[in-house]
């Protein structure tokens, strides 16, 4: 008997829990994220062979259009198979990604088995501290998410995309809460300490033009932010 997992490969899916869970039902499978979800792919993974599934299949995810590859769900799962200790079970990939909820038979029916030969986690281009000129931190906290934001980031990725700027230029960020959640969505961008609310994709398009690319903050969704006199926070 296989166990199935689906693997939400972006934050989106993670969004998208119930909803995956009710698909994987019908195969008795459970869900499991690549990254900012619970349970892990490596927790998962380890609570089935702890459980004593020797066969697992993994079908990655994607519900948008910006998630990583399917190489990196077999890499992750590379890497645990590799490491665990002891007989660890067999684990298969599907070779294509499900799109949709109607995708999962069809995934199905093409999968590989992990060797333990797939690439590892590191690599010498991940060894530095990128040198971007800023970091863009999108809120994907519950209020943010509630009002939008994953559109958000898809619209920063897409629009830095088109205006030729690498990772190597701006990196964008997911992240939990950021606070001023009456203003959602929230971003930040760094080092220039800019707070915007209110971020639809059109103003994130705007921010991504006028800020990112032309250094000119759009005063019209910017927010105050408290200035804090370090001297007096130092005293106290
Ligand atoms: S959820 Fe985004 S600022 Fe709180």
């Amino acid at each position: 008997m296989t166990h199935l997992v689906l693997v939400g490969m972006s934050v989106r899916e993670v969004d998208a829990r119930q909803r995956l869970a009710a698909v994987v039902a019908r195969h008795e499978g459970t869900v499991a994220f690549l990254q900012m979800g619970d349970p892990s792919l490596h927790r998962e993974l380890t609570r089935l062979a702890d459980a004593g599934v020797e066969h697992i299949t993994l079908v990655g995810v994607s519900l948008g259009t910006l998630a990583p590859a399917t190489s990196w769900l077999r890499r992750i799962a590379s890497h645990w198979w590799r490491e665990h200790p002891g007989e660890p079970p067999v684990v298969a990939v599907a070779t294509a990604m499900m799109r949709n909820d109607l995708d999962l038979d069809l995934v199905l029916d093409v999968t590989r088995p992990i060797s333990g030969t797939e690439a590892p986690l590191s690599s010498a281009a991940w060894e530095a501290v990128p040198g971007h000129r800023h970091q863009v931190f999108v809120c994907r906290g519950p209020r943010c998410t509630a009002l939008g934001s994953d559109k958000t980031a898809e619209a920063f990725a897409l629009e830095l995309m088109r205006l030729e700027q690498s990772d190597d230029d701006v990196l964008i960020t997911q992240t939990g809460c950021q606070f001023p959640c009456n203003r959602a969505p929230v971003v930040s961008v760094q080092p220039d300490d800019v707070w915007y609310g209110g971020v639809a994709p059109d103003v994130a398009r705007t921010i991504a033009h006028d800020h990112l690319v032309n250094h000119r903050p759009v005063e019209a969704h910017r927010l105050p932010r408290r200035s804090v006199d370090l001297n007096t926070q130092e005293k106290s």
